[in-house]
């Protein structure tokens, strides 16, 4: 079965869910995301710029350029990882800036505590294991939350958005850098083609792991489009609510600015 964006629980009906192309409860697909990023840990960088020819990188340093990381602020970086955002804030930031790095799965933060040591930088980060839907953090206490490639993973997207605008400081700003919709359908159906073709086989021959890679792809366009996560970040409270397409719409960055 196949679902356009527009049409996917996730944009109609918050308690009946897509892991992939299965419709599951909502209980079943936080388990199951778990269970992917569990299985895929210990790969996941190198299969990252195995899968995008290392353009995520690229988008990356975008996404750092915008938010223009500095001293003296609490960044939050929420579906974290193995740290690529969070350590390019403290790349940038420097040793002043408090960054918390927070996911729902310790073996992606453990890889991430692993690269940070191997940087020197173990010291400058809090690590949190946590739900994107119900930080455990205090309201507005963070200055800048960012999330990358988590949003389409989060069970319910609006009270992750709600949540982000909670912990945010009046002033704050969110980023949401995630996979999209590209604004030309024909370039969209060759994306597809390749990336189902491609990504599940590459995932095979590198991690053993077909079924995650094809989770990974299937959730790519099960996506809400730009325009109406646009909607979903204004719904959740953000004032200027805007998003920039990168690569002709493969992925995308959503941002918002808490009054
Ligand atoms: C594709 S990885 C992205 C990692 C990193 N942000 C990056 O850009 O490389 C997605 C991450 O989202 C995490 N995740 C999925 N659902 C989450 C949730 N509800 N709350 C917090 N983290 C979640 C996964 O455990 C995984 O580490």
């Amino acid at each position: 079965m196949t679902q356009n964006a527009s049409d996917t629980p996730n944009n109609k009906n918050p308690e009946s869910q897509w892991f992939g192309e299965k419709s599951v409860s909502p209980d079943q697909k936080t388990e199951k995301v778990i269970e992917v990023f569990d299985s895929v840990a210990d790969k996941y960088d190198i299969m990252n710029d195995v899968m995008s020819a290392g353009i995520h990188r690229l988008w990356k340093n975008h996404l750092i350029r915008k938010i223009k990381p500095r001293a003296g602020l609490h960044y939050l970086d929420v579906a974290g990882g193995t740290g690529d955002i969070a350590f390019r804030i403290r790349e940038k930031a420097g040793r002043g800036a408090k960054i918390t790095l927070c996911d729902l799965n310790t073996e992606m933060l453990s890889v991430g505590r692993d690269r940070a040591f191997n940087k020197g930088y173990l010291d400058d980060f809090e690590w949190v294991t946590g739900n994107a839907e119900a930080l455990p953090l205090p309201d507005e206490s963070v200055d800048v939350y960012t999330i990358a490639f988590g949003l389409r993973n989060v069970t319910r997207i609006d009270n992750a958005l709600k949540d982000a605008y909670r912990v945010l400081r009046p002033g704050g700003r969110f980023f949401c850098l995630e996979f999209s919709h590209m604004e030309e359908p024909v370039m969209q159906k060759l994306y597809d083609a390749y990336s189902f073709a491609f990504i599940p086989k590459m995932g095979e021959l590198i991690t053993n792991d077909r079924d995650s890679y094809q989770y990974l792809v299937e959730s790519i366009r099960k996506m809400p489009t730009q325009e109406s996560l646009k909607q979903r970040v204004t719904e959740a409270g953000f004032s200027r609510s805007s998003y920039e397409n990168l690569s002709f719409g493969i992925a995308a960055i959503h941002s918002g600015f808490k009054a």
